[in-house]
């Protein structure tokens, strides 16, 4: 099954609104007319409206790093996912390691999050991913089978079928340390292996499976490279317009 790269950039909390402004703008006029890849930039909340104004017209997609599930109301700080679809996203990243670890996102919000997300019609990027302890004390699969089952529980085939997933190894977030080709692959067959027991093959096959960790241009393409490795998702690097494209162009 040959499934399509889908690269995308988790700006993070990084850009103010000038400096999103020149990132989006760069990233258009580097890769704003590549086809053969999907890609997305998902920018601060603050920064969503003029980037979608930016993007529009390119092949590169908008997306935002998290959502809330109601629909409105007395819910201080948090955004839904109609306000996201009206200001143009696409994507919305889902229970990233940085969410679970500081704000107590867990299995069952993230759950909630990707029913909303697809009720509303906006494709989540599925983040799931193990500690160093957890891989070091042999507890890896556990969690990524717990996280991935936790995300999916509840799902058709048809709603499994607008996600991506990300495997992202938290002891490679923001470290400079990436997980092998190898490590990376083997983690990326487990997650296949557990949504085709859920959703069965078809849904498992065409299933994108991102990495996140200190992607680079340096190591994209071997990690790209791999049988279930489908793309990526990338934090430092996607803040300069030359290294995201070198990762976007092996790709
Ligand atoms: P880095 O690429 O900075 O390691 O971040 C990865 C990540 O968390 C993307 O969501």
């Amino acid at each position: 099954m040959a499934r399509k790269t889908f690269i995308a950039g988790n700006w993070k909390m990084n850009t103010n609104l000038e400096e999103a402004t020149k990132l989006a703008q760069d990233i258009v006029a580097a890769m704003g007319t590549v086809t053969d890849v999907d890609i997305a930039i998902c920018p601060p909340y603050t920064n969503l409206s003029e980037v979608a104004r930016i993007v529009k017209g390119s092949t590169v997609k908008l997306g935002a790093q998290d959502v809330y599930w109601e629909a409105s109301g007395a819910y201080t700080g948090k955004v839904s996912c109609g306000m996201l679809k009206s200001v143009g996203v696409t994507y919305v990243i889902i229970g990233h390691s940085e969410q679970r670890q500081y704000f107590g996102e867990t299995d069952e919000t993230v759950n909630k999050k990707v029913k909303a997300a697809l009720a509303a019609g906006l494709l989540p990027i599925i983040c799931v991913g193990e500690t160093l302890d957890e891989r070091k004390s042999g507890k890896m699969d556990d969690v990524i089978a717990r996280q991935t089952k936790g995300a999916f529980t509840g799902l058709s085939a048809e709603d499994a079928d607008k996600c991506t997933i990300a495997y992202e190894p938290v002891w490679a977030i923001g470290t400079g340390e990436t997980a092998t080709p190898q490590q990376a692959n083997e983690a990326h067959v487990f997650i296949r292996s557990i949504i085709k027991e859920m959703l069965g093959e078809a849904v498992a096959d065409a299933m994108r499976i991102q990495y996140g960790g200190s992607m680079k241009p340096g190591n994209a393409k071997e990690l790209l490279a791999q049988s279930d490795v489908d793309g990526g998702l990338i934090g430092g690097a996607a803040l300069k317009a030359d290294s995201f494209f070198g990762i976007v162009q092996p790709a």
